[in-house]
C-alpha cells in the first residue's frame, strides 16, 4: 500500500501530474485509487470523464474520487461545534466571535482526508495518489490532524467517562452546560481518526511531492513547502518541474525562456539537494485522458520508479549514542536563527517562520532536560539529557 501526494503552488500541474501518476500505476498493474482533496475539483475535465464522490473507474484498474467534504462535514463536526457554541455562549461569548471559534480552520480538507483513511482500510487499493489543494491550504490541511488533537485537549480536558461520572456535580457547580455523550463519541471518533490519518501521511509507505514550473515565484514557494512539510513530519520524496520548454527549434523569444528556465532549474537543482528532480515538458495541448496523461508521467519519471519508497531516515527519530540521547527533525534549507525552540512539559514546541510544530516528547525523553540545540546538515537536533536531581536519585539509590 503506497500513498503519494501531490502538491504545489496554484496551476502549476498538480492534478495534472497527480493524475499522470495514477495512470502509470494502473498500467503497471497495481489498483489505484485517485483522490481529489482540493474543493475546486478537476481530475474530471483531466480524464474528460464525469467523476463522481465515489470512485469512478476511468480505466483498468484506475479509479477517480472527488471527495465530497460538505457531505463529511456535516456528519462528522456538526453536533460538536453546536455544543461548543453553548459552552462559549454560557461563557457570555459574542455569538459571532463563538462562530468563528467554533470553525475549524480547513475542516472542508480535513474532513476530505477521512476519506482517505476509510479508502485505505479498505483494503481495495495498492496505490492511492491524492491530488492536494495548492500549497498554504494543503500545509494547514497536513498540519492540522496534530492541531485538531492539541485544541481537543484543552476544549475537552478531561476524559469522557470521568466527566460522565461528575457530570451532575459540574454542571450545577460551574454552570456550564455539559456535553451529551454523542457530542463526547463524535469528539473521541473524529480525533481517533484523524490521528489515524497523520499516522498513515507520516508513515513509512507515504510521501509528498512538490510540483512547481521553473519560475522563481514558484520556486521559492517550493523551497517553503519543503521546510514546513518536514517540519510537520512528512517526507518529501521528489519535486516534479512541470512545463519546461524544449529546446528544439527555438526563435529568440522562446530561446529567451529557454534559458530562463534553464537558470531557474539549475537552482531547483541546488535547492533540492538530495531530492530527484524530475522534469515535464511542456506539451504541444493540454494532456486530458488518460493516455496522454499516463504519456506525460512515463516521461517524467522515465527510466525511475515512480512508486518507489522514499529512502533514508524519516523526518523525525531519536537516536541514542552513549549518554545522550538527540531528538531529530529535518528542517531543509534552515538555518539556527530561522528556528525557535520551547519545551513545556511533555512538548517541544518548534517554530518555523509562521509555522508552530507541537511535538509530543517521547515517553523516554519526558523525563530528560534539553541540553543543547543545533541545526546542521538540514536536521534540528535536540540533545536530551538526565535532570540534575534525578542524577543526584540514581547516584543516591
Ligand atoms: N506539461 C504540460 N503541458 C501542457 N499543459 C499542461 C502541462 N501541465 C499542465 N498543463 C495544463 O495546465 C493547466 C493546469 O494544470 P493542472 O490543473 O494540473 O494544475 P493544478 O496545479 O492542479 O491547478 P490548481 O491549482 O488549479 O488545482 C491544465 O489545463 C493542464 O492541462
Ligand atoms: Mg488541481
Amino acid at each position: 500500500m503506497r500513498i503519494l501526494l501531490l502538491t504545489g503552488k496554484g496551476g502549476v500541474g498538480k492534478s495534472t501530474v497527480a493524475s499522470g501518476t495514477a495512470a502509470l500505476a494502473a498500467a503497471a498493474g497495481h489498483r489505484t485509487l485517485l483522490l481529489s482533496t482540493d474543493a475546486a475539483h478537476s481530475l474530471g475535465d483531466a480524464f474528460g470523464v464525469e467523476v463522481g464522490p465515489e470512485p469512478t473507474e476511468v480505466a483498468d484498474r484506475l479509479f477517480v474520487q472527488q471527495v465530497d467534504a460538505q457531505l463529511r462535514f456535516q456528519q462528522s463536526w456538526a453536533e460538536v461545534q453546536g455544543y461548543l457554541l453553548s459552552v462559549l455562549d454560557s461563557a457570555g461569548v459574542d455569538r459571532l466571535a463563538a462562530e468563528e471559534l467554533t470553525v475549524l480552520p480547513g475542516a472542508e480538507e480535513v474532513l476530505a482526508l477521512l476519506e482517505l483513511r476509510l479508502q485505505v482500510l479498505s483494503g481495495a487499493w495498492d496505490v492511492v495518489v491524492v491530488d492536494c489543494a495548492p500549497t498554504a491550504e494543503t500545509l494547514r490541511l497536513l498540519a492540522l490532524p496534530e492541531a485538531l488533537g492539541w485544541y481537543m485537549q484543552r476544549v475537552f480536558p478531561v476524559q469522557a467517562r470521568v466527566v460522565k461520572a461528575f457530570k451532575p456535580v459540574l454542571t450545577r457547580a460551574a454552570g456550564v452546560p455539559m456535553p451529551g455523550g454523542s457530542v463526547f463519541e463524535a469528539v473521541e471518533r473524529l480525533h481517533a481518526e484523524l490521528d489515524e490519518v497523520r499516522a498513515l501521511l507520516q508513515g513509512p509507505d507515504a510521501s509528498v511531492r512538490l510540483v512547481l514550473t521553473p519560475e522563481n515565484v514558484v520556486v521559492a514557494e517550493a523551497r517553503r513547502s519543503w521546510t514546513t512539510l518536514s517540519l510537520y513530519g512528512y517526507r518529501v520524496d521528489g519535486v516534479v518541474a512541470n512545463r519546461v520548454f524544449p529546446h528544439a527549434d527555438a526563435d529568440d523569444w522562446r530561446a529567451g525562456w529557454v534559458d530562463a528556465q534553464q537558470q531557474v532549474l539549475a537552482e531547483v537543482e541546488e535547492s533540492f539537494v538530495g531530492l530527484p528532480v524530475w522534469r515535464s515538458e511542456y506539451r504541444p495541448a493540454e494532456p486530458v485522458g488518460v493516455a496522454a496523461l499516463r504519456d506525460l508521467a512515463a516521461d517524467v519519471y522515465a527510466a525511475d520508479d515512480p512508486l518507489a519508497l522514499p529512502a533514508g531516515d524519516g523526518p523525525f527519530r531519536v537516536t541514542r549514542s552513549g549518554d545522550a540521547t538527540v531528538l531529530r527533525l529535518r528542517l531543509p534549507l534552515v538555518g539556527r536563527s530561522d528556528v525557535d525552540l520551547a519545551r513545556k512539559h511533555d512538548e517541544l514546541v518548534v517554530t518555523v517562520g509562521a509555522y508552530r510544530r507541537v511535538v509530543t516528547l517521547p515517553a523516554g525523553l519526558v523525563r530528560l532536560e534539553v541540553a543543547g540545540a543545533r541545526v546542521e546538515d538540514g536536521e534540528l537536533q535536540v540533545r536530551f539529557r538526565e535532570t540534575r536531581s534525578s542524577q543526584a536519585q540514581g547516584e543516591s539509590a
